[in-house]
């Protein structure tokens, strides 16, 4: 997943930079609406998924690892009920024979059994590829490779056989090597294999991450396989719960840059979309700590992950807004935009203050559309003056010089910003004449690309939604 941490879609929600007509207000309530229970549905769906995971970290040889592409070889030549695993983890059908030498995990509470292919020791040092959706396995404690080896030794017997048999002797073979899962399962049991909950897991990885004994890298990897349990909003109130959420914001204030980056990435995933964390958060000090970190000489990939916990702490929170206002965070974001070689950061920190401005928009036309005079969150919301000190520091300049970014992506996010700013920074967008020579010439890109997509038969392309900002914004500058 991309380190933004915006909610919804991409383009559903461009703003229009004019005065808002009642109608749109009201489609825009309805896109709220639909964001809302998208949203939802997203996160009970994942409180649904709670997982009892086993996982088992075989170790192979080369030895092993030429018996298994043999085995492999030879599955590939049987009918039988065999599964295949690939990369990703899949669900076994009831009777199926899994491999020996893949990943498997019960669902203890769905009985669903998924199996993957298993990555290997090289894993431990290739955090790097793991990063891309792939999960890094920390080494239990509850049972050792022997104990599995010898678990598993069973199917791999008869490895070496001869396959030119008949099909009757064969799959009996195929058989011997490849047992069902239950059969697996009994094997396990009958080695007092430990299967963990979440939350024992949670504690194991912050005890490792928090023992004075871990190297770096041990920690670095409970850290990056703790944030794939804190997706889950319960497992992240369970961190909450025995202390673990403050080791990991304590770990911000490590003078290793790999630990505040991968500690980030667990705060960001742990607030994400869930207020009782980012409460506790922001009473733990984690706002300061993000803070500072990004206003101190830092490695880019550290500063990127602590932006996204930022705009996670941030997100749907009025108070941690209103903190994060008090802390002068928009001089930190304006220092961080404002440093050469980070247009990345900038992107996504202009990114975040739209998401900012518009949630705000969203709350008081949400409270209008349902008619209450004054719920308790747009009391907060009013709380926060994003604007006007966004005015003060500078913004309207910084947002203006933003738009001669080449990526389209990048000119989205300024456009889609200036057109929430437009009422704030009116004046000084009149007066600023680089900004009118961009924006004419980039109408000129677009009405060519905008041109291209009207042939291809497209009727509500990119380019012409951008090209449609663009025009509202210098009808907006008139
Ligand atoms: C982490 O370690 C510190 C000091 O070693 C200890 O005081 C603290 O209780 C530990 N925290 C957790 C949650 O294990
Ligand atoms: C972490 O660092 C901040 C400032 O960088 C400091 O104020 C705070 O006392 C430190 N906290 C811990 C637990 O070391």
């Amino acid at each position: 997943m991309p380190l933004g941490c915006r909610a919804g879609s991409r383009r559903s929600l461009t703003m229009a930079p004019q005065g808002l007509l009642p109608s749109r207000m009201a489609l825009r309530g309805m896109l709220l609406g639909l964001l809302m229970v998208s949203c939802f549905t997203f996160c009970s769906s994942h409180q649904n998924s709670k997982e009892f995971a086993l996982t088992n970290p075989e170790k192979s040889t080369t030895k092993e690892t030429e018996r298994k592409t043999k085995a492999k070889e030879e599955l590939d030549t049987k009918v039988l009920e065999v599964f295949h695993p690939t990369h990703e983890w899949q669900a076994l059908q009831p009777g199926q024979a899994v491999p020996a030498g893949s990943h498997v995990r019960l669902n203890l509470q769905t009985g669903a059994r998924e199996v993957k292919l298993q990555y290997g020791d090289k894993i431990q040092n290739n955090l790097k590829e793991s990063k891309k959706g792939k999960r890094l396995d920390i080494n239990t404690n509850a049972y050792t490779s022997q104990d599995l080896k010898s678990a598993l030794a069973k199917l791999k017997k008869g490895a070496e056989m001869e396959s030119s048999e008949e099909d009757k002797a064969r799959q009996a073979e195929v058989k011997q090597l490849f047992r069902p899962i239950e059969e697996l399962k009994k094997d396990f049991a009958e080695l007092n294999v430990v299967i963990e909950t979440d939350v024992q897991i949670m504690v194991r990885l912050i005890n490792k991450f928090n023992s004075s004994s871990s190297s770096l890298e041990e920690k670095i990897a409970a850290l990056f396989d703790l944030e794939y349990y804190v997706h889950q909003m319960d497992n992240a109130q369970d961190l909450l719960s025995f202390g673990g959420l403050q080791v990991v914001i304590n770990a911000l204030n490590s003078t290793e840059p790999l630990v505040k980056e991968y500690a980030a990435f667990v705060l960001g995933a742990a607030f994400s979309s869930n207020p009782k964390v980012q409460v506790e958060a922001i009473e733990g000090g984690a706002l300061q700590k993000l803070l500072v970190i990004l206003a101190t000489k830092q490695p880019l990939a550290t500063k990127k992950k602590v932006l996204f916990a930022l705009c996670s702490l941030l997100r749907h929170f009025p108070y941690a807004q209103q903190q994060f206002l008090k802390l002068g965070g928009l001089q930190v974001l304006r220092s961080l935009v404002q440093e050469k070689g980070t247009e990345v950061l900038a992107v996504r920190v202009v990114t975040l203050l739209y998401d900012l401005i518009t949630e705000k928009m969203f709350a008081e036309e949400e409270a209008e559309l349902t008619r209450e005079t004054s719920p308790e969150k747009l009391q907060q919301y009013r709380q926060v003056h994003l604007l006007p000190g966004l005015r003060e520091q500078g913004w309207c300049a910084i947002t203006a010089s933003l738009l001669a970014l080449p990526e389209h992506d990048a000119r989205e996010k300024v456009l889609q910003t200036l057109g929430t700013l437009l009422a704030t920074c009116q004046d000084h967008y009149r007066q600023d004449a680089q900004l009118s020579r961009t924006l004419a010439s980039l109408q000129a890109e677009y009405q060519a690309l905008a041109a291209l997509e009207l042939q291809d038969g497209e009727e509500e392309g990119y380019f012409q939604e951008l090209l449609g900002s663009i025009n509202s914004l210098l009808q907006g500058l008139r």
